[in-house]
């Protein structure tokens, strides 16, 4: 997400709502890997694990509305959508860029459909970038994370790994929306694998 996009460079001030969960781990430590100065919003239990993974500031949101607190942002990544697009807008600087993975809240599934319509027209009257997330896989870029894994500077936060017979547990658990890192369901397990999987961190 943050590499299909130019704009994730060197120096660049990115806030990363929603930086505890299974997108937002990753995200924290692309965005450092590139360069940027990482604000991440998350709970108070998840502060500590996300800086570890490299943010520069964390805003705990149990005490703190980032939409409120001082500082103009280059990139806005929301992966919560729990902020109005007005709110959003007053912390993120006159060109910078706006990136929604997240629904509205609400519930029916004409939410998101809404919301994404939402994020578009208002890309086309204000002079920030307003965007939906719409992931196509690109060669380049799998490459360029391939190369993060194998330096060590992207490492995946698995919080829980389930068998497939506890699948409908798995889900729902990430449906609850407090997830902290990736949720694992072992199709098959690998022979060779006698040790369980433990988060990276
Ligand atoms: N997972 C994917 O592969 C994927 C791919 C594309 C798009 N998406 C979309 O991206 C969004 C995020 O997905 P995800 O998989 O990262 O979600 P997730 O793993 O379920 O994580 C949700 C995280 O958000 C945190 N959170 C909850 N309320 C918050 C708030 N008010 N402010 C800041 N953080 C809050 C939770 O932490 P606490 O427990 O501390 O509240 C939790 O760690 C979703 O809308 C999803 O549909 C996901």
């Amino acid at each position: 997400m943050l590499l299909c996009h130019p704009w994730a460079t060197a120096g660049q001030a990115v806030l990363i709502n929603g930086a505890s969960g299974g997108v937002g781990t990753s995200a924290v430590q692309i965005a450092k890997a590139l360069g940027a100065e990482v604000t991440a919003v998350c709970s108070t239990r998840h502060a500590e694990r996300v800086r570890a993974l490299g943010a520069d500031r964390v805003i705990d949101y149990t005490t703190a509305d980032f939409t409120c607190e001082p500082g103009r942002y280059d990139v806005l990544l929301d992966l919560v959508g729990n902020r109005s697009l007005t709110a959003c807008r007053r912390v993120l600087a006159p060109e910078g860029v706006f990136v929604s993975s997240a629904g509205a809240p609400g519930g029916n599934w004409l939410g998101p459909l809404m919301w994404i319509a939402k994020v578009v027209v208002t890309g086309l009257v204000v002079s920030q970038t307003m965007r939906p997330l719409l992931m196509r896989p690109r060669r380049a870029d799998l490459e360029f994370l391939a190369g993060l894994a194998a330096e060590g500077k992207l490492r995946p936060v698995i919080e829980r790994c389930h068998p497939l017979t506890a699948a409908a547990a798995a889900v729902g658990h990430v449906a609850d929306g407090h997830a902290q890192g990736k949720t694992v369901i072992i199709v098959r397990d690998h022979p060779a694998r006698t040790a369980p999987v433990r988060s990276a961190r």
